[in-house]
């Protein structure tokens, strides 16, 4: 796991978003893993802003969501669907019709799971996998005890992730308790992982992700067996990590290289 650690959610999303860029410089078809959470929405804003300045697009790339709200339509407020329109999709040049996100209102959601693994692997496989985390360790919606070998399931959502999404519906509206949700394992074959978090709230769940055992308790955990995971938090995040001090020092060395092989001549 590279853990890079910033001053800041700035920071954080800035840097998320210069990897996005990366990517689409590198292979402008690329297909991409996208999240929703009050975490990406710095970084979406920031490749919005890359877009207006024309120093990004996404003409020809194509999306695809880690999880949506099962029993929510997509033009549900609170639906994924609507978030990422509404956070991304509308102010970029994405064709929507590339972009995926689970459907939560399919009349046979076990089939739409299905066909969500299928339409993945037909586009070739997800480049850049973005992730947040849970309070309680989940990536997507892959809450404590989940298989690390998960595919896209029906997932149930616990009390705690329950209660930490109310504050996105209204005291009287209805807020599903069931997602559907990429599984760990079709999260893991993407080629390359990016997890954001900040905020001091993630520190014990970024703690058992980088330093905890490999283990079903922290579904985060999974991404140690990753061979191209970065890990990108600020510092309230990172403050119960027992080896800080350590990871910066790796970041310095790697910007050292970096720059060495950029100095390299052509
Ligand atoms: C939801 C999403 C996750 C996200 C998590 C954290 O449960 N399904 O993909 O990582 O929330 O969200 P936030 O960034 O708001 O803390």
């Amino acid at each position: 796991m590279q853990v890079v650690i910033l001053k800041d959610a700035l920071e954080v999303a800035n840097y998320g978003a210069k990897l996005f860029c990366q990517q689409l410089q590198i292979k402008p078809n690329s297909v991409l893993g996208l999240a929703t959470g009050s975490t990406p929405v710095a970084l979406y804003k920031e490749i919005t802003s890359l877009y207006k300045q024309q120093k990004i697009s996404f003409a020809q790339a194509s999306s695809f969501n880690l999880d949506e709200y099962l029993g929510l339509s997509g033009d549900h407020p609170q639906s994924y669907r609507y978030f990422m329109n509404e956070q991304l999709f509308d102010h970029i040049d994405i064709n929507k019709s590339h972009t995926h996100v689970p459907n939560g209102n399919a009349i046979n959601p076990i089939a739409a799971c299905q066909d969500y693994e299928l339409a993945i692997r037909q586009a070739g496989g997800i480049d850049l996998q973005l992730l947040g985390i849970g309070r309680n360790g989940h990536i997507g919606f892959n809450e404590p005890s989940s298989s690390l070998s998960s595919r896209t399931r029906i997932k149930t959502l616990t009390q705690a992730t329950i209660d930490d999404n109310a504050r996105f519906f209204a005291d009287d509206e209805y807020q599903p308790e069931l997602s559907i949700t990429m599984g760990i394992g079709t999260i893991l074959e993407s080629r390359k992982v990016m997890l954001l978090a900040t905020g001091a709230a993630k520190a014990e769940a970024i703690k058992n992700m980088i330093e905890g055992p490999l283990s079903a308790s922290c579904p985060a955990s999974a991404l140690q067996l990753h061979n191209d995971a970065v890990i990108v938090i600020d510092e309230q995040a990172a403050t119960l990590l027992e080896h800080q001090q350590f990871y910066k020092q790796i970041e310095a060395q790697n910007q050292k290289l970096q720059q060495k092989l950029a100095d390299l001549p052509r």
